[in-house]
């Protein structure tokens, strides 16, 4: 048996989402009658708004169950050409894919550019899952560090220094998960002139846009101007604005030979993203749940000011105060433990649940998520403040 599998190797030998194996571990000994307070959510704790299901119910009432084009139902495109127009990017319902979450769109661009022997340049710490679509395409992860003293935005002498011959992507995710940092205009600007000047494609995940506090305004690196427009994939989604992770609703827009090339993938693929979800997706973005939309990033950002506040009090923890998503990121170095064992003696002693930055490209850190109540935040850094003066 041993011998058998060990003659494939599919998918560049993925591993598991680590995020998805904490939250599973917390979530098990719940089950069990422990107290486990978690900040380990990747997901906004708000139910979707009830505009957005019942545009859903109608649609399938009214019998919209069969097979859509592939690439989508023209009305949300219709939609999503007017959402982009909005963040100042040109773009058609050609260039429009719309896919089963963004985590399906984020890989089905980087299938469709990149394969052996290409470099798809990260920023770090980064989301986990992209070095492992990376890895499936069978190209290879390029890191440029970026630091908690610089909040996390990219600095241009190691970007330059990063990028070879080779070098077919540059990912850009801002709002940033793990770090919460939304990059300022100048830092955009520096990445599309050396995208520019050096003819590389740029994926822009902006699926956390809509959370963005303190005043911060979040900016579509394919605004700046038509150059880089030309060499930018933009995704996004309806997970984390919208409060519909589990609906599986995410889209893209593309230079169209690239749209083109991402539609036929898909085409073999999935097929279109479930059709009565699109009719929801139609009703989110013609502002039907606006009001619970603001809602809830008024209180994401309460929770952020709250979770900085308690944090200060914690001594031998450095954290950058996060912009944008929901996340905090937590240098927790001076611990003496790394981060994985930190998380999981966390667990274990104090039976808080946090998720190690390990597959982050940032095994110095942890990230605590504030997609939870005030009490659950109150809580759970109480725990890791014990936790910590252990230490
Ligand atoms: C940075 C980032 N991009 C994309 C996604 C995936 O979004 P979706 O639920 O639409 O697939 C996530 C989800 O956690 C994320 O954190």
């Amino acid at each position: 048996m041993k011998d058998l599998q060990a003659n494939y190797n599919l998918l560049g030998d993925m591993a598991p989402s680590a995020t998805l194996i904490i939250s599973a571990k917390a979530k098990e000994m719940k089950a069990q009658g422990i107290d486990v307070c978690s900040m380990s959510a990747g997901e906004p704790d708000f139910d979707t708004p009830q505009a957005i299901k019942d545009a859903c119910i109608q649609a399938i009432n009214e019998g919209k169950v069969r097979y859509l084009a592939s690439s989508g139902l023209p009305e949300l495109k219709e939609e999503i050409v007017k959402k982009f127009a909005a963040n100042g990017i040109k773009t058609n319902k050609e260039n429009i894919v719309i896919a089963t979450g963004a985590k399906f769109a984020i890989f089905e661009a980087i299938m469709s550019l990149c394969g052996k022997d290409d470099e798809v340049i990260l920023f770090s710490p980064y989301w986990l899952s992209y070095p492992e679509i990376i890895k499936a395409s069978g190209a290879k992860a390029v890191e440029v560090k970026t630091t908690l003293e610089n909040n996390y935005e990219p600095k241009k002498a190691d970007l330059e220094k990063a990028i070879t011959d080779k070098t077919k992507l540059i990912i850009v995710n801002s709002p940033n998960n793990p770090t919460g940092a939304v990059y300022s205009e100048q830092t955009l600007k520096m990445i599309a002139e050396i995208a520019i000047s050096r003819n590389i494609m740029v994926l822009s995940d902006e699926i956390y846009e809509k959370l963005v506090y303190n005043g911060k305004k979040h900016l579509s690196i394919a605004s700046l101007n038509d150059q880089i427009a030309a060499q930018t994939i933009t995704v996004n989604g309806f997970s984390k604005a919208y409060a519909m992770t589990g609906w599986r609703l995410g889209y893209l827009t593309a230079p169209l030979w690239l749209a083109k090339r991402i539609s036929a993938l898909q085409s073999h693929a999935t097929s279109n993203a479930t059709s009565f979800v699109q009719y929801a997706g139609v009703s989110a973005l013609q502002g039907k749940a606006d009001k619970d939309v603001t809602a809830m990033v008024t209180a994401f950002a309460q929770r952020q000011q709250l979770i900085c506040n308690l944090l200060d009090e914690i001594k031998g923890l450095k954290y950058a105060k996060p912009q944008g998503a929901f996340y905090v990121l937590c240098d927790i170095s001076q611990s003496g433990l790394n981060a994985d064992d930190f998380a999981k003696q966390l667990l274990e002693q104090q039976k808080l649940a946090v998720i190690p930055c390990t597959a982050f490209g940032a095994p110095e850190c942890i990230r605590l998520s504030y997609a939870c109540s005030e009490a659950n935040i109150k809580e759970a850094i109480k725990r890791l403040k014990t936790f910590m003066e252990q230490k």
